[in-house]
């Protein structure tokens, strides 16, 4: 049996187990996947030990998705830009590839909800690893503009630097964010605080979305938030699923139906 595992630190509440035990049934794929917690100052030994022991691929997810973009010896050009790796694949070379299907993921959800990107106006909140790993898909899509918008301004003006040439990006802070936007993004962890980015009441054009990376078995700050002021809310348990479908696509070439284990998550919240 191919063996498969997410590593993070912590890691005991990943819900990857189920999702991908959900695609390998759906999808006739004899394979096993566990959650390893791997020690902090040692993630490529951990993956060393899983390949040496029959480890064909991983996820990796906080905190590791940095150390895991460093110790690969061949990389997407998604990951390249995005500097870190959700995903590790072991060639048949032996050699390590990475890649990251967050960006993917969350493209793949919002489309799923009728999303149109093409010419849309999107604002991202926050400059962190988050959102430099979505960047280079939502730019794919070719949207009419997208703005980062961060509490430290500076960063998200560094930002949209590195993906200039991808398309019309610009940064800046909260202070400056002129709506209205088609699609707001917020990948900040202020909803995990129950934080609420100081935005303008005017944010949203009209039938706008507003997603939250986050999940939870409510609706977060900023979800109620933009609800209340006419946007559709979507929260990212769909882009949970879809990243998590690239990466088993990756894995075993296979695509599996998102929508039942997504549908079977939901309910488990
Ligand atoms: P991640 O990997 O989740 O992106 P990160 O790289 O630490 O984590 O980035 C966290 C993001 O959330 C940053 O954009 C951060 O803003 P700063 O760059 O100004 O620190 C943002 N953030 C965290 N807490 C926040 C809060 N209470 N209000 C607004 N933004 C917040």
């Amino acid at each position: 049996t191919d063996r498969y595992c997410v590593f993070g630190h912590p890691v005991a509440h990943s819900k990857s187990p189920a999702i991908h035990a959900a695609f390998a049934a759906q999808t006739g794929q004899a394979m096993e996947y566990t959650a390893i917690e791997a020690p902090l100052d040692d993630f490529a030994g951990a993956w060393r030990r899983f390949t040496a022991e029959g480890g064909r691929g991983a996820n990796v997810t906080v905190p590791f998705k940095e150390e895991a973009f460093r110790l690969c010896d061949t990389l997407s050009q998604r990951a390249r830009r995005a500097g870190a790796v959700n995903t590790l694949v072991l060639g048949k070379n032996g050699l390590t590839y990475g890649d990251t299907t967050d960006g993917v993921g969350l493209v793949r959800d919002l489309v799923r909800h009728g999303v149109t990107l093409a010419g849309a106006r999107i604002l991202v909140l926050g400059a962190g690893g988050a959102v430099r790993g979505v960047l280079e898909p939502l730019l794919a899509e070719r949207p009419a503009s997208l703005v980062v918008a961060n509490r430290t301004a500076a960063k998200a003006r560094a930002l949209a630097a590195d993906f200039r040439e991808l398309g019309t990006i610009t940064g800046g802070g909260f202070d400056a964010v002129a709506g209205p936007f088609d699609v707001v993004i917020n990948g900040t962890s202020a909803s995990l605080a129950g934080d609420l980015p100081p935005l303008p009441d005017d944010l949203f054009s009209e039938g706008a979305t507003a997603y939250d990376m986050m999940y939870g078995a409510e609706p977060t700050v900023f979800l109620r938030w933009a609800e209340a002021r006419g946007a559709r809310p979507v929260d990212g348990l769909g882009m949970l699923v879809e990243q998590a479908a690239e990466s088993f696509y990756q894995w075993r070439g296979r695509h599996p139906d998102t929508a039942p284990v997504l549908e079977t998550l939901r309910a488990s919240l």
